[in-house]
């Protein structure tokens, strides 16, 4: 880690009742006999009067780098004793950019260069490809012959417009609006031989693309690559060009096509034509594998690997897969600003000998088209940087770092992209590669150098992605008419599949990914565009082998599988579930009812599936982005399902790192979107994630790094918007998206969650001690809530709109006058009642609309919304089989292409369920759960619940027993509790169990 001021924490084990600490005292050291003696030579604390035992901050002199610390901790408790803990470390990174010695490097493949010089943008002869009518037809034929088998061939292909390509007229490719090459897979498609038998025609037809009004043209072109490889590994790369012949529309005669300009020529587009777009700078995702081999000439005492990377990596060293559990390393953030790195300890990995470290380097974020559109956003190549530090026994050190005396050369995975899948040739592995001794003769000198000096590389504050679980098909539909072998995971996943298999060597396996079925049992995949979501394995023919993608992951429940050599089995693939969570959710509810626990289900996959780095939307489609209002109104919800405390400092670091110099948040983070402003609720995330990161695990650390950036983003709301309605700078303004009742107003729902960001800031201001900030955000408060009644409140309680949302916010936002909350809150039941007890709330309304029934008196009308399984509820997903939670309330019946069927937003109902009916809660009193507010709603249709809640100061419990009358708490030492009854009776209590009658 590379924190300047770190954070300790720690927990008590103690079982006595009403156990509190009352002070303690940090001792450091690099030497752990020091801090066993009673000392701490780097800091100590001294004694401090204080039950905080998290979120304690280091202030000692500032922390070398490649340092190892002991750090104990004494506590001294209210029943006059005194204990210390074990020796613990932690490890200091490489802490400035001067630590670190190595070079990026990369590989380079002249072929690529001349590739991408020689291809020409094609369009119709004697057409003019800059003013295209829309929908223009336009098709491209390469005649092919080839005298003997391919090893492998592949064709790229990149069109404005969509594009449909096929070989022999088999079906190979197809994309719309997508501005980066594909990857097909062509070679079982090809003919060979001597005269018309090794004849092949590839055609690629074009529709050319939607005018922006008030145009009524647009550009059109067309550029492709065919790729192929000889049984000897002689390539050769026919490009387009005027060699390619075209037509209009899909008959007639064929002419010679148009050249129209090189690849990197620009087109205008957009409304006026005033944006500019070029060709990509590289045809394929490629890998490279880069290797060192190096000496170790006496005893080592310690070494660690840094390793970071534009692009993603994988490590070995001596033949040894370095973290085999991980994906895509080193994450994903804006690759323009800040790459993380990543240490291993890799002391006893290496010998008194000749040592070899291997890298494989992909595209990953850095390298992959992101959004629907297919966008490189991080132009130039992938490139890695990575540092061993070895320290001997007798002190001195060693360095080996990556620089252009590395060898390297391609690897076998031919492609592979975030959306795309991945292409992986086991033909082309070079066995023995990663261990010493190794022939180099192929490769070639890595290339050193290229990447901009002011580049932020920090240490990577969350876990890596892991695989820990690992799924088994439940079934599998074997091969019928209607379409190839489908495996059922039985769970939409997301992460990889190890595919098992023995076969003739050349034998291509393919892969395909779906959340769900289409009625004749194939794979439904209208749902994720522009994502090809497809993965290929050329078998070595080399005995059993077994394949898992290296730098690409997919979101499904379903597996297509084909072109399998010999019998496919239930055990011919595994499903590897990947994400950056903790194995084991932090609560564990059950209750008497099954849907209910289903849905806390449904929660956990849902953030299983979309925790992967960054919080994505949903991690199928051509999205998987940092979109900031789902992640906003879900947080609170994900801080109980999983201890996300350093994920939140992750996704924090994007928030900040994306925002605009007006001081906007982002609708995604990182942005890889247009710069412009945030929608309401979408950039309010940038307070929202912060506040519930807080409230939940107490780190102030957090709040402190992301206050200057939160309070230029108020300011920036504010100057905007003078009169205190939030009607100015409100970017797509998503307002209460997917609702079913679309008629909130959205300047309405955009005040509401500026006046509960203000509330919110003015919080975080107190906790922070900053008293002017305090006043500040709470005379803002007042301020929008003052213009918010003016303008939106009418004096018998309606609200401007008078849909369900309105009034949740209305109330919520604590902008209810008192007075009218009962007329709002009874126009909020009849509009429920009115939709046979159904919600009509979007994305932003959701989250609070239990909350309000609740804290209004209405809990029985939350009860039943909650247990609700007809559309539109929760319950609703569940009985028509969800395994996560849909994008969309009616999923099963919605839009194709906007239809995600693992979205989490709408989960965000589980705050509600953890907080009001297992009731555990922490308040701004005591975030992080050194005090708590335990305060449940019972209700008769839910006789029984259990939760457990691993807190950052120990697991809460409480169970509910309608049958017997009866309340448990138990709370972890060290922490007090206001126990709030449902006959309104309140109790504060110390650690311990507490047992209640209720009536
Ligand atoms: C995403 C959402 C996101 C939205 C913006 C969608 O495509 O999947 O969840 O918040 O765009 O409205």
């Amino acid at each position: 880690m590379d924190a300047a001021s770190p954070r300790f924490a720690w927990q008590s084990d103690s079982h006595a009742p009403n156990w509190m600490q009352q002070a303690y005292e940090i001792r450091i050291s690099t030497d752990e006999q020091t801090v066993r003696s009673g000392k701490g030579d780097i800091w100590d604390s001294g004694r401090v009067p204080s039950s905080d035992s998290i979120d304690v901050a280091y202030r000692g002199a500032p922390l070398h780098s490649q340092t190892r610390y002991c750090w104990t901790v004494r506590v001294w408790d209210n029943k006059g004793k005194v204990e210390e803990s074990a020796p613990a470390w932690f490890e200091t990174g490489l802490r400035s950019p001067s630590d670190w010695s190595a070079q990026w490097i990369r590989r380079t493949d002249p072929a690529d260069a001349s590739e991408l010089q020689k291809m020409r943008w094609l369009w119709l002869p004697n057409a003019d490809a800059e003013h295209v009518a829309p929908n223009t037809v336009a098709t491209f034929r390469y005649l092919l012959h080839l005298d003997a088998a391919p090893l492998r061939a592949n064709l790229h292909v990149i069109s404005r417009g969509g594009f449909v390509a096929s070989v022999n007229g088999k079906k190979t490719g197809s994309h719309t609006e997508w501005s980066a090459f594909d990857w097909e897979e062509i070679t079982p498609e090809l003919h060979y031989g001597a005269g018309v038998a090794g004849d092949n025609e590839i055609l690629v037809r074009v529709v050319s693309p939607q005018a922006h009004e008030p145009a009524t043209t647009a550009p059109a072109a067309f550029a492709a690559s065919i790729q192929l490889t000889d049984e000897n590994g002689a390539e050769r790369r026919i490009v387009s060009d005027d060699a390619w012949s075209a037509r209009a529309g899909d008959s007639g005669a064929w002419s010679a096509a148009h050249e129209v300009g090189p690849l990197s020529a620009h087109f205008s587009v957009g409304i006026d034509r005033k944006e500019t777009i070029g060709g990509p700078d590289r045809i394929v995702t490629d890998a490279s594998l880069f290797r060192k081999d190096f000496i170790v000439a006496s005893k080592v005492r310690s070494a660690r690997l840094s390793v970071t990377a534009l692009g993603a990596y994988e490590a070995w060293l001596n033949g040894k897969r370095i973290a085999p559990q991980t994906l895509l390393p080193p994450g994903f953030t804006d690759f323009h600003k800040r790459v993380l790195y990543q240490t291993y300890d890799v002391t006893s990995m290496l010998v008194t000998a000749r040592n070899t470290l291997g890298f494989m380097l992909g595209g990953g974020w850095h390298g992959s088209p992101l959004t629907w559109s297919g966008t490189r956003f991080f132009a130039g190549p992938d490139l890695l940087r990575a540092q061993l530090d070895i320290t001997f026994e007798d002190g001195h050190h060693q360095v080996i770092g990556t620089d252009n005396t590395w060898q390297t050369a391609a690897a076998p995975v031919l492609s592979s992209e975030i959306y795309g899948g991945e292409a992986y040739d086991a033909r082309a592995a070079t066995p023995g590669w990663d261990q010493p001794g190794f022939d180099e003769a192929a490769w070639t000198h890595a290339v050193a150098g290229g990447v901009a000096e002011d580049l932020k590389i920090t240490a990577s504050p969350d876990a890596p992605i892991t695989s820990i679980i690992t799924l088994h098909p439940q079934s599998l539909d074997l091969e019928n008419g209607a379409h190839p072998p489908v495996f059922d995971m039985g769970q939409n996943m997301v992460g990889n599949v190890r595919l098992h298999v023995h076969g003739p060597r050349g034998s291509v396996v393919r892969l395909r990914y779906a959340e769900r079925l289409n009625p004749d049992g194939s794979i439904y995949t209208e749902n994720l565009r522009n994502a090809s979501a497809t993965d290929y394995y050329t078998l070595s023919g080399k005995g059993d082998e077994s394949y898992t993608p290296d730098f690409t992951f997919h979101g499904f429940r379903y597996v297509e599988v084909s072109g399998y050599p010999g019998t496919l089995t239930k055990a011919s693939i595994d499903g590897l579930v990947y994400n950056s969570l903790p194995e084991q959710p932090s609560i564990r509810f059950h209750s008497s009812s099954d849907l209910l626990n289903r849905m806390s289900e449904l929660g956990f996959w849902g953030q299983r599936g979309n925790f992967v780095s960054i919080p994505t939307d949903c991690p199928q489609r051509d999205e998987r982005l940092g979109w900031m209002g789902d992640a906003g109104v879900f947080w609170r919800t994900g801080t109980y399902n999983f201890d996300i405390a350093s994920f939140s400092q992750k996704f924090t670091n994007d928030i900040v790192d994306a925002q605009e110099a007006n001081g906007s948040f982002t609708d995604v983070s990182p942005d890889v979107l247009k710069p412009e402003e945030g929608a309401p609720g979408w950039a309010d995330a940038g307070v929202l994630v912060p506040y519930a990161a807080w409230l939940q695990y107490g780190d102030t650390a957090l709040l402190e790094r992301a206050w200057p950036a939160m309070d230029r983003y108020m300011d920036f709301i504010e100057s905007g918007n003078p009169d205190h309605l939030r009607r100015n700078q409100l970017g797509a303004n998503y307002g209460d998206w997917l609702a079913p009742d679309p008629h909130t107003p959205r300047d309405l729902i955009a005040t509401a969650y500026w006046a509960i960001v203000a509330r919110d800031m003015k919080e975080m201001a107190t906790a922070l001690h900053r008293t002017t900030d305090a006043q500040k955000y709470g005379a803002l408060y007042e301020k929008i809530a003052d213009a918010y009644r003016k303008a939106y409140i009418k004096d018998d309680g309606s609200v401007e709109g008078d849909t369900q949302s309105v009034y949740v916010v209305t109330l919520a936002s604590g902008i209810a006058p008192e007075k009218l909350r009962p007329a709002m809150t009874a126009r909020l039941v009849k509009d429920i009642e009115a939709h046979g007890n159904h919600l009509t709330t979007g994305f932003l309304g959701t989250p609070f609309l239990m909350f309000v029934l609740d804290d209004n008196g209405r809990s029985d009308v939350a009860y039943k919304l909650l247990l609700e399984d007809t559309y539109p509820s929760w319950g609703y997903m569940v009985r028509k089989g969800a395994t996560t939670w849909w994008e969309r309330w009616n999923g099963d019946t919605g839009d194709p292409a906007m239809n995600s069927y693992n979205h989490y937003a709408f989960g965000s109902v589980m705050a509600w369920v953890f907080r009001r009916v297992a009731g555990i809660d922490t308040n701004t009193s005591g975030a992080g759960f050194h005090h708590m507010t335990i305060h449940p709603h019972f209700d008769p249709s839910l006789p029984q619940v259990h939760a457990e809640y691993d807190s950052a100061y120990g697991t809460v419990t409480t169970d509910w027993s309608g049958a017997a009358h009866r309340f448990i708490v138990t709370t972890p030492p060290n922490t007090t509790a206001t126990v709030v009854l449902p006959n309104g009776k309140s109790e504060q209590v110390g650690s311990g169990t507490h047992v209640y009658s209720v009536q």
